[in-house]
């Protein structure tokens, strides 16, 4: 429970209230929010979409996807009941001036109902060609006018390349101040992820050894098991670099790279991430050449099942050049990182869904062990593990117990379920909340966003000019394309997956 936010009357207007978002994550999340005492005593959730649905219909809608969704199970009656008075719906056409006409009056009701003025949280889970009508129509009706009280929630993608992103900052900087702006990027909301700052600036032991000093090598693996399935339509004009390395790993990888904050505020954190990005190596067209590979899988059996290639996807091209798959491997030009690389991939219909970060350290100077001592040799890893095992282990030699001098790696493991026995927040959860306290730590600033877009143009401006002649070229259940095997190969390393019951 929170009194700060307890005493603060809070109105959510959600746009595409009646879509999937909301359904599986916001609606789910704002009722845990709800449960745990993290809501004010006053607040209303008005949905907003086209579909013409009464209050009561909404609550029904909301009440499935929490059923569905919820990490904590299917609604109890009585608290269920107690949360859907606070929600409300109203259709609207959000080209239409009178559709906020209605919102200011609703927004007004509700405040001489409680007798104070609201804040007000508008919150876009629509597609992005949506974002600027729908914020200068808020404008334009005379409701981000209080500074203090008003803020938007943006969901990714946020822009489609830098110059679009530029437009919409420069469009929002006319309306809101940067203050008010919640861009969201639901990973910085993974309790896993915020533990990477956690673990590198509440322990001492970890700086000394955090460079290039120690470490050899970084990788960043996101994938997952699932296709496209549903989603060609928006997928096609954004595929994998836009989708996921923009946004959620190069995020990752500002957690890994940046310098130590002064504090825990929010744009001195934020500041250090965008310095990671600043002094990240630009491409030239001939580097994108040797250090990104893209994928598109193809049709294979996942699981058991049968699954279609990425070509064969509802509303996609049969003969569609977008990637379902990237791997790129960055370099930080600054003085803890020169020389050290970080290798990032991520992919869709991978044979296992990970998401995890490994560190590997540097061999040791000089090896005392006869061969024969050393079975297993490995260089010390530190493996972080976002999702699904949340834990963090750090791989080291020990010697097996016997009369005779054999060495083999093991695992010393801090596992969130082991120690732990509350459940972890969804990723929205703690974003919402963070959204109401004014908290922007978790949020991406303008910045910051077109910092990624400028690293990854060159990127997606070669792969945009030559169409590949080889896609698929990766089929379902694999680790992706052969070419992102050999980008690390010709380095001397090997994409590591998270080890199976401490073993690699
Ligand atoms: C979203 C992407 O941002 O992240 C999806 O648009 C992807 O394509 C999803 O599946 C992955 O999120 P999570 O939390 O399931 O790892």
């Amino acid at each position: 429970m929170n009194s700060t936010i307890k005493e603060q009357p809070t109105i959510f207007i959600i746009f595409g209230g009646t879509g999937d978002l909301n359904s599986r994550k916001l609606a789910p999340a704002l009722y845990n929010l709800f449960l745990e005492g993290w809501l004010p005593t006053q607040f209303a959730i008005i949905g907003t979409g086209r579909t013409p649905l009464s209050k009561e219909q909404f609550a029904e809608k909301i009440l499935e996807g929490v059923n569905k969704f919820s990490r904590s199970g299917e609604a109890e009656k009585e608290k269920w009941d107690q949360f859907a008075q606070h929600l409300f719906y109203q259709p609207s056409d959000i080209k239409d001036a009178t559709t906020y006409t209605e919102f200011g009056n609703r927004i007004a009701d509700h405040e001489q109902e409680w007798n104070t003025k609201a804040h007000v949280i508008y919150y876009l889970a629509v597609a992005p060609d949506f974002f600027s009508i729908i914020a200068e129509n808020i404008n334009k009706a005379g409701l981000a006018t209080d500074q203090e009280k008003t803020r938007i929630v943006i969901e990714k993608p946020f822009g489609h390349d830098l110059q679009s992103a530029r437009d919409l900052n420069k469009l929002l900087a006319g309306i809101f101040d940067e203050h008010q702006i919640y861009r969201i990027d639901h990973y910085l909301g993974k309790e896993t992820v915020q533990n990477i700052m956690a673990f590198r600036f509440a322990n001492s032991i970890m700086e000394p050894i955090w460079n290039r000093n120690y470490i050899e090598h970084i990788q960043i693996s996101v994938t997952e098991q699932l296709g496209v399935e549903e989603r060609g339509d928006y997928y096609e004009g954004a595929g994998a670099m836009r989708d996921m390395l923009q946004n959620h790993l190069l995020q990752l990888l500002c957690f890994v790279a940046m310098e130590p904050p002064v504090s825990f505020e929010a744009d001195e954190v934020r500041d250090r991430k965008v310095d990671v990005l600043k002094a990240m190596r630009r491409f030239t067209q001939e580097d994108v050449r040797a250090s990104a590979v893209r994928g598109q899988y193809g049709a294979g059996w996942l699981e058991g099942k049968e699954v279609p290639g990425y070509r064969e996807e509802k509303k996609v091209e049969p003969q569609s050049n977008t990637e379902t798959f990237a791997a790129v491997k960055f370099f930080v030009d600054n003085w803890r990182w020169q020389g050290v690389p970080f290798y990032v991939r991520t992919g869709k219909r991978m044979h296992q869904s990970l998401s995890v970060i490994t560190i590997q350290f540097r061999d040791v100077p000089h090896l005392v062990f006869p061969s024969e001592a050393m079975e297993s040799w490995q260089q010390n890893r530190l493996i972080i593990s976002i999702q699904p095992e949340m834990s963090i282990r750090l791989q080291v030699q020990a010697k097996r117990p016997g009369l005779d001098m054999v060495l083999n790696t093991v695992d010393m493991v801090f596992d969130y379920k082991g120690t732990y026995t509350s459940q972890a927040p969804e990723a929205y959860e703690t974003l919402l909340l963070d959204t109401m306290l004014g908290d922007q730590t978790l949020f991406m600033r303008g910045d910051q966003v077109e910092a990624a877009w400028d690293l990854i143009m060159p990127i997606l401006n070669t792969w945009q000019g030559n169409k590949s002649l080889h896609f698929p070229n990766y089929s379902a259940d694999s680790w992706g394309p052969e070419n992102a095997e050999a980008l690390i190969a010709r380095d001397g390393f090997h994409w590591f997956t998270l080890p199976v019951n401490g073993k690699k």
